[in-house]
């Protein structure tokens, strides 16, 4: 009898325990946010046909949330035409993709799900994938009161893409009389990117310099270098090969460069500036800021490379 009790006593004890174990643990543990649960998604294979590409597949963490390669690879292999751009600094920008065919971060998530050279699949499908497992639909219970769809999908991916921001820079803690070390190299880069001879400030202002507008920078001649921008969007032939302006925070970590990934280095992009007109004589709809070789110093040149290599965020992402 004695023994019997026991028995139940130390039951109860281990129930007892266990309970108040999880209890301390779901305490304890980081609480699940929008932010957080976006984190996960942007990893998520599910969200592609194949189950093989997520939205890191592309914008990789490492590598400034860009890719390394000219275009992107997206589901069954398949090649894609555009050089993955940076998703960090994107809070307030008012158009996405280099066409600018989204106005917003909500509009923008389902392109690449929908895209048939990315994840050629869409959130709805991407919605009933995960409610089959047992961590999503706790979390999305948790935060939306609901299972997984399309819309609270987009918001927990938005939400975690608007954490992106660079916060911390050579060039932001100088410029905040922060202990810094910005080189003078750097210095005089900035001071010829402000000057009205270099032209960069025209389109790449502050304070993530991208003007937010569309410009033509002469990479554009429809035969060797077909894409015509923002004219697939307005059908305006005043926008024919323009680009949205990128930002160039954090620029260093993103090679290659532009929207055909055209540039493996910052140097070929300074060294394209220098002289726009030699890359293509017969660009049409160049912008007239470009129509004359800026005559660069090689120095001048070093300048510039070290000045947006100080935008380069010092908070490493895995
Ligand atoms: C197969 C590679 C690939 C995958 C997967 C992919 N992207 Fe992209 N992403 C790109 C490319 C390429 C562009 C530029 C396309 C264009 O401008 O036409 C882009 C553009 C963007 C932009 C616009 C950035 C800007 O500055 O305008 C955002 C934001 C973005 N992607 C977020 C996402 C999210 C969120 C996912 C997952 C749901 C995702 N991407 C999946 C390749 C990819
Ligand atoms: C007329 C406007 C304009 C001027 C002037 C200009 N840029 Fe740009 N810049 C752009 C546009 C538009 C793009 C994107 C072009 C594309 O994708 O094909 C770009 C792209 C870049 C890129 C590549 C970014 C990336 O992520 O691919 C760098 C770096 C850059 N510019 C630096 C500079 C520097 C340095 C100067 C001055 C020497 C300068 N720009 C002058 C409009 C301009």
């Amino acid at each position: 009898m004695k023994f019997r009790k026991n028995i139940y006593l130390f039951i109860i004890g281990v129930i007892g325990f266990v309970l108040l174990e999880s209890a301390v643990n779901e305490y304890v543990a980081e609480p699940m946010t929008k932010e957080k649960l976006g984190s996960i998604l942007f990893e998520e294979k599910l969200l592609s046909r194949d189950k093989t590409i997520s939205c890191a597949s592309c914008h990789i963490p490492s590598l400034g949330f860009a890719d390394s390669t000219k275009v992107s690879k997206g589901v069954f292999g398949r090649i894609g035409t555009r050089n993955t751009p940076s998703v960090m600094n994107i809070k307030f920008r008012p158009y996405f993709f280099y066409d600018g065919r989204a106005a917003t971060l909500e509009e923008q998530v389902h392109f690449p799900v929908n895209h048939p050279d990315e994840m050629d699949f869409s959130l709805r499908e991407g919605a009933n994938r995960i409610n089959k497992l047992d961590k999503y639909r706790k979390y999305f219970k948790k935060i939306y009161g609901k299972l997984a769809d399309s819309a609270n999908i987009t918001n927990a991916i938005v939400s975690f893409e608007m954490t992106l921001e660079t916060e911390e820079t050579e060039f932001d803690n100088w410029m905040q009389d922060k202990p810094n070390n910005m080189s003078e190299s750097a210095k005089r880069g900035r001071k010829l990117f402000l000057n009205p001879k270099t032209k960069c400030f025209e389109c790449h202002f502050s304070p993530d310099f991208t003007g937010d507008d569309f410009k033509n920078v002469g990479m554009f001649d429809g035969k060797t270098m077909k894409d015509v921008g923002r004219f697939t969007i307005t059908k305006d032939s005043a926008d024919l090969g323009k680009f949205k302006v990128p930002t160039l925070r954090n620029v260093a970590k993103t090679p290659p460069y532009m929207h055909n990934g055209y540039f493996k280095t910052l140097k070929e992009v300074i060294d394209y500036y220098d002289d726009p007109l030699k890359l293509l004589p017969n660009a049409i709809n160049r912008d007239t800021l470009l129509n004359a070789p800026l005559h660069l110093t090689e120095q001048e040149k070093i300048d510039l490379e070290q000045f947006l290599i100080s935008l380069t965020d010092k908070k490493v992402y895995k």
